[in-house]
This record gives structure tokens, C-alpha cells and sequence, in this order.
């Protein structure tokens, strides 16, 4: 029995849309960076024993079905890396054929919010593989393990790092080059605070596959942002973390964001993740912007109505939980569900 614990990873430029819906291959590349897994992550654990008669698998309580091609690819692909597994200790030996005929329970949890717009796909499969690969003691690096987390879910590629992680969408037909790479680590750019406002934890009504489906197939503005935009947007994207640039940062991560969402709506028919709550935080934090010289904050949404707030440093943090508060006053018709932070004392410095 194998436990992982993986982060879930929030985008700044947007995957969305794919050019292979089987193996998973985005349209364009996309830039996320990895929570601490102390907030937001996945707990999974993995089991193996003769008594098994199939794979199962149980998410947040609840024994869900893993007919779905995502689960059974990623099953696959590590079981065709397995190796002998060895424990004198326990008395366990497993040879690399065993791993054929033996099934797995796997049992998982998200301590946030499943479907909601908080990238628990990302977290959940990321942490499938990792936990599977453990088990079975499979070699592979990191950055092998992205590509098979890939074909569970897209966004889950990027969780296996930590940091700023970029996920080339790459050219070769069998995704072979199609994985996440570290841009920078956890310690380059530390003083970034991300606060998440929970507008609401309920589960979405077009999930992120269905979703961007639709939008491959039918908006105009994706085929734009995908051949145009993105490929620039991601080079001055790398600069800005490369230099920790944080007003061109902020620029692009809010512009990426508004994009994807116009994507959104302009795919038919619309799709409509943010809600008025979403939106009354963009402007707060646009006005508070304008008014500063620099940026101070930078909102990215992904997937549903919840909003990212990355601050550029402790005190813009402060600042921004102080207006959050006086603008969403708990208890009110207007309060959020919840905020998540780093780091308790900033609430508290916040009144
Ligand atoms: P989100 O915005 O939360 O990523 P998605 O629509 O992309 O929403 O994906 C939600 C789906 O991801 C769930 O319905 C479930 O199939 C899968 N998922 C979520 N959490 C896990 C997990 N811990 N392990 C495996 N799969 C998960
Ligand atoms: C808006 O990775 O959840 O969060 O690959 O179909 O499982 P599938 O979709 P998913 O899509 C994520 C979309 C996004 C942007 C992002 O994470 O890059
Ligand atoms: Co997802």
C-alpha cells in the first residue's frame, strides 16, 4: 500500500482545447503554478492484493466508476512499467509479471472543493500516477510521470512540479513530447501570496472536457487565441517569472484569464463558469490596480466561478483581504463561501 499527496496547480495562461481527445494533447502550451500542498491537494492511496478480483477505486467516500478511458490509460501505462517489488521485511515479493493479473484499490480525497474550478482534476490524477507508480515500482522521472498523468486529465501534467511548471504542447503524434517542465522552483519568486475566494464550492455544470469541446468546435476567437496569442503570450509570460516582473505578470496572467473566459462565450453554445460575484472581484482588483503605479494583484479563473488571487507581496495581501472583506462583508447577502491562504497571520494583520 502506497500513500501521495499532490498540489493542484492553477493556470495563468490557459490550456484549453484539444488537438487529440484520446492521448490528451492541448492545442496550445500553458503556463500554472503549483499551491502548497499544505492548502490545497490530493491524498491518494494505492493497494494491491492477491484477494482483489478487480480495480476499484472510491473518490471522497464514494466508489466511482473506472470504466472511463482517463483512468484506464493511466492504469495502463504505468502497469507497463512496473518492476519486481521486494520487501524482505513484510515478506513481499512481486515479480514485474505479476503486476498484470493483480488489481488496485485506490481510494482519494481532495481537502478542497471536486469540480468546481480549482483544478481537482490536476491534483487527482497527478496524485493517481505518482501513488501507481510508487506502488509498482515503476522508474520513471517526473517528467515521464507528466505524460501519463497527462492522459487523465490535461491540467495534471503540471502538478508533478512544483514552482512555475510549463506544459509544452509539443508536435509529435504519439504526445511523446507532450509533458510539463519546471520553468523555476517553489523558492524563486517567494514572496507571491495566492488567496483564493471561494465564490462557491458547487460542482460546475459543464465540466472542463465537455467544455472545451465545445469551444474547439465551435469558436473562432479559439483558433485566434490559439495560433496568435498564446505562442507570444507565453515567451513574455516566461520573461516576467524568469525576472519576477510582477506588473508585466499581472498583465498577462488577467489578460489570459479574460480570454479564455471570452472563449467561453463565444463558443455555442456559451459557457458561463464566472458569476456576478467573479466579476465584482475583477473590479475591485482592477480599480485598486489603475489606482496604484503597478499592479498590486493579478485574477486569474479558471473553470468555474472561484477566484485566484495572486498578491505581489505580503503587504499587497493584507491590503487585498482587507478590501475583499469590506467589499464581500461575511454573514451578508454578498459573502464568499471561504478564503483559502498561506499563511493564517495574514488573515489576522488583515482585521
Ligand atoms: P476541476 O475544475 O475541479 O478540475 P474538472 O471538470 O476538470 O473539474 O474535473 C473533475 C473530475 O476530475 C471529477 O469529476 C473526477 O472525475 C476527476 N477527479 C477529481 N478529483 C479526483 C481525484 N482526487 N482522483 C481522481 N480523479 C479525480
Ligand atoms: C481552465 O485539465 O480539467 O483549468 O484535460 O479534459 O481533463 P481535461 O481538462 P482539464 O482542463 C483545465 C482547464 C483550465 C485551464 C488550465 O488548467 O490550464
Ligand atoms: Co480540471
Amino acid at each position: 500500500m502506497v500513500t501521495a499527496q499532490t498540489p493542484t496547480n492553477i493556470a495563468v495562461i490557459k490550456y484549453w482545447g484539444k488537438r487529440d481527445e484520446t492521448l490528451i494533447l492541448p492545442v496550445n502550451d500553458s503556463i500554472s503554478v503549483t499551491l502548497d500542498p499544505a492548502h490545497l491537494c490530493t491524498t491518494t492511496t494505492v493497494a494491491v492484493s492477491p484477494s482483489f478480483d478487480q480495480d476499484r477505486m472510491w473518490l471522497n467516500g464514494k466508489e466511482i466508476s473506472l470504466s472511463g478511458g482517463r483512468y484506464q490509460n493511466c492504469l495502463r501505462e504505468i502497469r507497463a512499467r512496473a518492476c519486481d517489488v521486494q520487501d524482505e521485511e513484510k515478506g513481499i515479493k512481486i515479480a514485474k509479471k505479476d503486476w498484470e493479473k493483480l488489481h488496485v484499490h485506490v481510494a482519494s480525497y481532495n481537502n478542497f472543493p471536486t469540480a468546481a474550478g480549482l483544478a481537482s482534476s490536476a491534483a487527482g490524477f497527478a496524485c493517481l500516477v505518482f501513488a501507481l507508480a510508487k506502488l509498482m515500482n515503476a522508474k520513471e522521472d517526473n517528467s515521464e510521470l507528466s505524460a501519463i498523468a497527462r492522459q487523465g486529465s490535461g491540467s495534471a501534467c503540471r502538478s508533478l512540479f512544483g514552482g512555475f511548471v510549463k506544459w509544452n504542447m509539443g508536435k509529435a503524434e504519439d504526445g511523446s513530447d507532450s509533458l510539463a517542465v519546471q520553468l523555476v522552483d517553489e523558492k524563486h519568486w517567494d514572496e507571491l501570496v495566492i488567496i483564493i475566494a471561494v465564490v462557491s464550492s458547487r460542482q460546475k455544470e459543464t465540466s472542463s472536457t465537455t467544455g472545451m469541446r465545445d469551444s474547439v468546435e465551435t469558436s473562432l476567437l479559439l483558433e485566434h487565441r490559439a495560433k496568435e496569442v498564446v505562442p507570444k503570450r507565453t515567451k513574455q509570460m516566461e520573461e516576467a517569472i524568469k525576472n519576477r516582473d510582477f506588473g508585466s505578470f499581472a498583465q498577462l496572467a488577467c489578460a489570459d484569464s479574460n480570454q479564455f473566459h471570452a472563449v467561453c462565450l463565444d463558443t455555442c453554445p456559451p459557457i458561463f463558469y464566472m458569476n456576478d460575484t467573479s466579476h465584482r472581484i475583477i473590479s475591485c482588483v482592477e480599480k485598486w490596480n489603475r489606482s496604484e503605479e503597478t499592479p498590486q494583484v493579478a485574477y486569474t479563473f479558471d473553470a468555474g466561478p472561484n477566484a485566484v488571487l495572486i498578491a505581489h507581496n505580503r503587504k499587497a495581501a493584507t491590503q487585498l483581504l482587507q478590501k475583499l472583506l469590506f467589499c464581500f462583508p461575511p454573514n451578508s447577502d454578498a459573502d464568499l463561501d471561504s478564503y483559502v491562504i498561506g499563511d493564517k497571520s495574514i488573515l489576522k494583520d488583515a482585521g
